[in-house]
């Protein structure tokens, strides 16, 4: 006769995800998941001590037969860490963020040549432009600006990535781009790329990375975000960028208008252009934006658009989905409890004003100026702290018994203010849009198709 087992457990949360042939079970407490086969998953929902149960000392008990499924699963689950042995000692199992994180350097920095731009796109989040309020790209003291980027590099950053506005209509863009490669930093810009010209394609040797906006492949779509004319001007850009070498980068803001046609796009500017990586990221309806917010996609439009997308952009095109894309999707057991702005992401004007990321540039962020405070100075701030703590999932009731609060980790909270009008209200729609997009996540991080259950060989 087979002897039993008795088990002492840390009472787990645990959070199931089904698909076709496979389901995967994750502690949502500390991101740990297991990719389980339908008779596992039977078992695993027969048994008693996955229910919940009251338990003052916050474990549960089980006993088990030695050589049974259920020992087989519960060793597979405990080797995955999805479960934990109780111990007198047992502590949180999430030691994650905030102090820690406070004294890492950051890893993207950002440099705004300001908020001048040769187009008005309709969403635009900076309200850039041509418009009087806008500042004309001045020519800052070149020495100036240098310095500013060997601040940078001195905090310890990876990339810095000029944006704006349109940082093409700063005369100094190829220089800065140069002197921040020549200290050692990734470089990257992003760009409307209608500026682009035979003249200054091979300049662009400095950066890294060239990040291109074009939201559809088709004119007729394409320009009634971006504007009359830009489609063509945008893939001659491309072109032209292509042609010298450039990495080159296709980002597209997801709205009602254009998402039917990513499926396109991407195919083509993968097959006829061949650019090397591609991303979408949906309209926050913000700045110009929320003068636009019928471009929004409508709720109950939120889950076909994001199946969509994945099974446009992971399909492949001759069996090759872009490899990056694919990486970028997967999440590891990484667990966190705020978004990286401030952190691991900073925002600096050319003045040295610093703010905790791109969407969160306004007077109520600033968190210091990089020219008078050293980056621990305007850490070790208050402002810093409370900006921090209203990003923290934490201190978000709404997110209180979310099951993905550590892998979501509250979104882009300034995409949630945007439409709540608070840092720590969320949106539903977000919610709904984050939650599609960390199950696509956990299944690809299990190397299953979300939407067709498939095993995935890449
Ligand atoms: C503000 S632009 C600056 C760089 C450059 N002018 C460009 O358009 O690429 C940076 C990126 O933000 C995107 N963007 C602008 N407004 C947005 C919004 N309301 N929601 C989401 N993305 C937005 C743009 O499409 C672009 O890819
Ligand atoms: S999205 Fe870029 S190109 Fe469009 S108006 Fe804003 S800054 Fe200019
Ligand atoms: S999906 Fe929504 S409720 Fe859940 S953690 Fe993210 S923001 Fe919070």
């Amino acid at each position: 006769m087979k002897s039993s087992i008795n088990l002492v457990f840390k009472k787990p949360k645990l959070y199931v995800l089904e698909n076709r042939e496979y389901s995967i079970v994750l502690n949502t407490e500390t991101g740990k998941r297991v990719l389980l086969n339908n008779k596992e998953i039977t078992l695993f929902r027969n048994t008693p001590f996955l229910k919940e149960i009251n338990d003052d000392n916050d474990c549960v008990k089980l006993i088990f037969e030695q050589d049974s499924d259920l020992s087989r699963l519960i060793f597979k689950m405990l080797k995955k860490h999805v479960i934990h042995l109780w111990s007198a000692k047992h502590k949180n199992y999430i030691d994650f963020d905030a102090e820690c994180a406070a004294k890492h350097p950051p890893t993207d920095v950002f440099i705004t040549f300001g908020d001048e731009c040769n187009l008005s796109c309709v969403y635009c989040y900076r309200d850039a432009g041509l418009c009087e309020k806008n500042d004309k790209p001045r020519d800052y003291d070149l020495q100036r600006l240098k310095e500013l980027i060997e601040k940078v590099q001195l905090m310890g950053a990876s990339t810095v990535t000029f944006t704006g506005g349109e940082p093409m209509l700063h005369s100094h863009i190829f220089l800065l781009g140069e002197y921040a490669k020549k200290l050692g930093l990734r470089t990257c810009m992003l760009t409307n790329g209608t500026l682009i010209s035979e003249d200054n394609a091979y300049m662009f040797a400095c950066f890294d990375v060239v990040k291109i906006s074009l939201d559809s492949i088709y004119p007729h779509i394409n320009d009634m975000t971006r504007g009359a004319g830009t489609t063509e001007k945008i893939l001659h850009g491309i072109r032209l960028l292509k042609r010298v070498g450039v990495y080159v980068t296709i980002e597209s803001v997801l709205t009602k208008i254009n998402y039917k046609t990513i499926g396109d796009t991407i195919k083509s500017l993968y097959l006829n252009e061949k650019v090397d990586n591609y991303r979408a990221s949906h309209f926050i309806p913000t700045g110009r934006g929320s003068l636009n917010f019928t471009l929004s996609i409508p709720e109950e439009e939120i889950a076909e658009c994001n199946k969509y997308v994945f099974n446009e952009v992971f399909g492949g095109f001759g069996n090759r989905p872009f490899k990056d894309f694919v990486k970028d999707a997967t999440i590891e057991n990484g667990m966190q409890s705020t978004c990286g702005a401030g952190i691991c992401e900073l925002l600096i004007t050319l003045t040295g004003d610093v703010y905790p990321c791109r969407s969160l540039q306004s007077e109520e962020y600033f968190l210091g100026n990089i020219f008078q405070e050293t980056l621990d100075e305007i850490k070790s701030k208050k402002s810093f702290s409370d900006i921090r703590r209203a990003l923290n999932v934490e201190d978000n009731t709404e997110c209180g018994e979310c099951p993905l609060k550590y892998l979501c980790a509250g979104g882009c909270r300034a995409a949630h203010a945007a439409m709540s009008g608070d840092l720590r209200k969320n949106n539903k729609t977000w919610c709904k849009l984050l939650k599609n997009m960390k199950h696509e996540s956990i299944w690809l991080g299990e190397g299953v198709h979300p939407y067709t259950g498939e095993k995935l060989t890449i």
